[in-house]
């Protein structure tokens, strides 16, 4: 249906908070929780860092999480034209669109290079199947891997299943189907990781993975790792990227905001510990080197699985299991940009494959960098970029600095320009309203402006 922003009939919602959760959820949990967390808090240091995390998570996270699906079903349209929304109905300057537009941009640049790890899990998928991976041990492992990332044609190939399989999804529209599908996901995935972590203690190094991951040791936090944390925490929630705006777009007036916000929080943090702790005992018991990056959980995984009995057929089920977790991420990506072409009256089918090929084109520079332009660091003039690919870069532009921003903003935004009747419309009066709103006016402009003015 053609639709443009203020005369858009009543969207069809969500049909109940639950459908609304698994929703967020499934685009929450992800490559974010199970691939990105583990190499992040490898290469910063452990403890100190995770509980910097889990302090932005709940500080400014879940606030944001909240003032995010607010402004979605105030807006009840594309991020872009939600906040164009939103602002009508304040009162106040349409230019505060701005927030969306770069969050669809952010949720578009992630979705290109997410696309392309996301493509690793289908050929591990079939390593599984095969048995390749029984018995094999670190440095066997660390050679697939290897030999995976040198071939840009293989790269290509996953990359582009992958991406084909969000588009046409996306093209029926994201409620078909995504409610059944993460209704199963979620606890199978949970079994898994549970099921990994009793392997890692059974390991000797359990010990030491729990001291790695939460006995904090402050001398050895930076204030890179600090905005690193910080981003983090938004990309994991899908936060300041126009996902939870778009989904909140379709959630129905009553259904309590703050609850729906902290039960998905907690369900992501829940997978990223229980990810941490699958995978360090195995970083330690195989004398691995816990900052060894991206690969990291393809380095070590495997070696798990090919050690504990009827490996291969949870290994299929594991890689099978966060192919989906990153395949609903991905799809609450591509729903901003889709949603917006849609209000331009560019029909969803046409819009879905439109915004899958632009990012799937971007995402080609990824696979590059991964080997044929692996040395191409175009900003090593710079010496925070020193090193950094194409790929380092897009992860660094979108997680450490316009995510950031647009949190900024939106906090900005619903903190000092919205009125407080708004949002007490939506979230109820009361002293939750008031922590809530000093947190969005104080604490996280500051907390933005103090890192990026230190990482300066
Ligand atoms: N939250 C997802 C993850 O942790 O894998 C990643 C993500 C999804 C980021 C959707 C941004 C987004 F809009
Ligand atoms: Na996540």
């Amino acid at each position: 249906a053609r639709a443009s922003a203020g005369t858009a009939p009543a969207p069809a919602l969500w049909s109940s908070r639950l459908a609304f959760i698994l929703a967020a959820a499934g685009s929450a949990v992800g490559l974010g929780n199970i691939w990105k967390f583990p190499y992040i808090t490898g290469e910063n240091g452990g403890g100190a860092f995770v509980l910097v995390y889990l302090v932005c998570i709940a500080v400014i996270g879940i606030p944001i999480m909240m003032a995010e699906v607010m402004l979605g079903r105030r807006g009840r349209h594309s991020p872009i034209n939600s906040m164009r929304e939103v602002a009508r109905q304040e009162g106040v300057s349409s230019n505060w669109k701005v927030i969306g537009w770069l969050a669809t941009l952010a949720a578009f640049l992630i979705l290109s290079f997410y696309s392309v790890i996301a493509g690793w899990t289908i050929p591990y998928i079939f390593h599984a199947v095969q048995g390749d991976l029984a018995g094999v041990d670190a440095d066997q492992a660390g050679q697939m891997f290897g030999n995976l990332l040198a071939s840009p044609v293989e790269l290509t190939l996953w990359h582009t299943l992958f991406m084909a399989l969000a588009v046409l999804v996306s093209v029926g529209g994201v409620r078909h189907g995504l409610e059944r599908a993460v209704t199963w996901l979620m606890p199978a995935l949970l079994v898994l990781l549970i099921m990994l972590v009793g392997y890692g203690m059974t390991t000797t190094h359990f010990g030491a993975a729990v001291d790695f991951l939460f006995k904090p040791d402050f001398s050895s936090l930076t204030a890179e790792a600090v905005l690193v944390a910080l981003g983090h925490a938004f990309f994991t929630l899908s936060l300041a990227s126009g996902s939870m705006m778009a989904y909140g777009a379709y959630l129905p007036k009553g259904v309590s905001i703050a609850r729906t916000s902290l039960t998905v929080a907690v369900m992501d943090t829940g997978v990223a510990l229980m990810a941490g702790l699958a995978i360090f005992p195995i970083v330690f018991a195989n004398g691995l080197e816990p900052g060894a990056g991206p690969g990291l959980i393809f380095n070590t995984l495997p070696v798990a699985f090919g050690q504990m009995p009827g490996g291969s057929f949870f290994a299929t089920l594991f890689f099978v299991l966060l192919l989906f977790a990153a395949w609903t991420s991905s799809l609450s990506m591509l729903e901003s940009v889709v949603k917006w072409l849609e209000e331009h009256g560019i029909k969803r089918a046409k819009s879905a494959v439109f915004g899958g090929i632009a990012a799937w084109m971007v995402g080609l520079t990824t696979v590059l960098s991964l080997n044929v332009w692996s040395g191409f660091t175009p900003l090593d003039a710079f010496e925070r970029f020193e090193g950094k690919t194409l790929f380092d870069l897009y992860d660094f532009l979108t997680a450490n600095v316009m995510m950031p921003i647009v949190a900024l903003l939106t906090a900005v935004f619903v903190g000092w320009v919205m009125k407080k009747a708004s949002s007490q419309e939506e979230l109820g009066a009361g002293t939750g309203h008031r922590l809530w709103l000093f947190v969005l006016r104080y604490l996280t402009p500051v907390g933005v402006l103090v890192l990026f003015l230190y990482n300066l």
